[in-house]
């Protein structure tokens, strides 16, 4: 049994890693979380007391992370500002949080020689060509386009940093676009799930051409706790689940499943800077780690959480009037 430090845990794929680490484990988790407009308790609910924990705070916070970095085995950080849109409007939290918070977490697990996992994105490799045969991977040269991109490149620069010169026991992964439960409803697929509930048109951003590669919530944390039990120090692994999509296919796919004509949709002003297609190669992650994804047909995925959304409005109904008013005021 080991503890594990989770920070970001009341965003959407920490919440989901908690709930897998107490379903899967015998390990205790102590959550680190601002509860900034993404954080949101409700995610952790029934999270059995005797082997969860859950501390309010700031991961730029230095004393408060030493004293919780201390306490734990293990150091798994999710927390991010983490939406592209946000980080064009207001970069400056991307920085102070992605950059410097990370920062503040490896200090810490430097100061007191903790395993630490950095969980981090595909954006950070740029865009491919639609075209391009070649996929991201391992070696893939750094080039992220937005702010938000920018910043988590720059938090996997000091990671590897940290490992190399100071021997921190790191590793980290980068993963593609993730959906599942617990999503916040700023986000593509359940902004247009939760908006076709509402009698909304879904919104795409220019032509909807462009693509990614999705996987389920759940498949990414099968991962990261893979790499926590057998990757390689110093090591990065990119997640995968080899499930390209352009975004006016997924939003058709959606209207069909929730029963609407499959072109009932707006085109929407573009995303400045917009990425046209991310793409993994997790040949690393699957043959090193013998990890599969178990989510593999993308629409019984949607299907589901789909089902979801629609089981859990109390979850979702808080947030969703500021984010569309955050959208309409850029005209999406
Ligand atoms: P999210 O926005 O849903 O959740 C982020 C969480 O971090 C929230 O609970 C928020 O309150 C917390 N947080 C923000 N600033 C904080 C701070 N200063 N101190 C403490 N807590 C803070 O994000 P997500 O989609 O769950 O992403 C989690 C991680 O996974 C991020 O690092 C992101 O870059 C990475 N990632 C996300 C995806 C994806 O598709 N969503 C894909 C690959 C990687
Ligand atoms: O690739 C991993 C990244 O995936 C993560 O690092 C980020 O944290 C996560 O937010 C996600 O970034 P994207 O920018 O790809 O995700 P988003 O859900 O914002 O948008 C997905 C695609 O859908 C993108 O091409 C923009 C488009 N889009 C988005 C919204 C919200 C629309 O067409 N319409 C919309 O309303």
């Amino acid at each position: 049994m080991s503890i594990l430090l989770v920070t970001g845990g009341a965003g959407f794929i920490g919440a989901n890693f908690v709930h897998h680490v107490l379903a899967s484990t015998d390990d205790t988790v102590i959550v680190l979380d601002k509860l900034t407009y993404a954080g949101n308790r409700a995610s952790l609910a029934d999270c059995p007391a005797n082997r969860y924990e859950f501390v309010q705070g700031d991961i730029c916070d230095r004393e408060l992370v030493d004293q919780l970095v201390a306490r734990a085995d293990t150091v798994v950080h999710f927390a991010a500002e983490s939406h592209n849109d946000n980080s064009l409007l207001d970069p400056e939290p991307f920085v102070t949080t992605n950059v410097l918070g990370t920062f503040a977490l490896l200090e810490a697990v430097r100061k007191h020689d903790k395993r630490y996992h950095h969980v981090s994105t595909d954006e950070v490799y740029g865009d491919l060509a639609l075209d391009d045969p070649g996929r991201f991977c391992e070696t893939t040269t750094y080039a992220p386009s937005s702010p938000y991109s920018a910043t988590k490149a720059a938090s996997d620069h000091l990671v590897r940093a940290w490992a190399r010169s100071f021997g921190v026991r790191a590793t980290i992964s980068n993963c593609s676009n993730n959906y599942g439960p617990r999503q916040h409803v700023e986000k593509f697929i359940p902004r247009q799930i939760t908006n076709i509930i509402d009698g909304v048109r879904p919104k795409l951003y220019g032509r909807g051409h462009n693509v990614r590669d999705w996987i389920h919530v759940d498949d990414h944390n099968s991962a990261v706790l893979r790499i926590l039990q057998a990757g390689r120090l110093g090591e990065t692994y990119l997640i995968g689940a080899d499930s390209e999509q352009d975004n006016r296919s997924v939003v058709e796919m959606l209207l069909t499943l929730m029963d609407q004509p499959a072109d009932a949709y707006d085109l929407v002003p573009d995303r400045p800077g917009h990425d046209l297609r991310y793409a993994i190669d997790a040949t690393k992650l699957r043959t090193e780690l013998g990890w599969r994804p178990s989510y593999v047909d993308l629409e019984a995925g949607l299907a589901a959480t789909i089902d979801w959304y629609r089981a859990n409005e109390a979850w979702w109904r808080p947030q969703k009037a500021a984010a569309e008013a955050r959208y309409a005021a850029q005209g999406k």
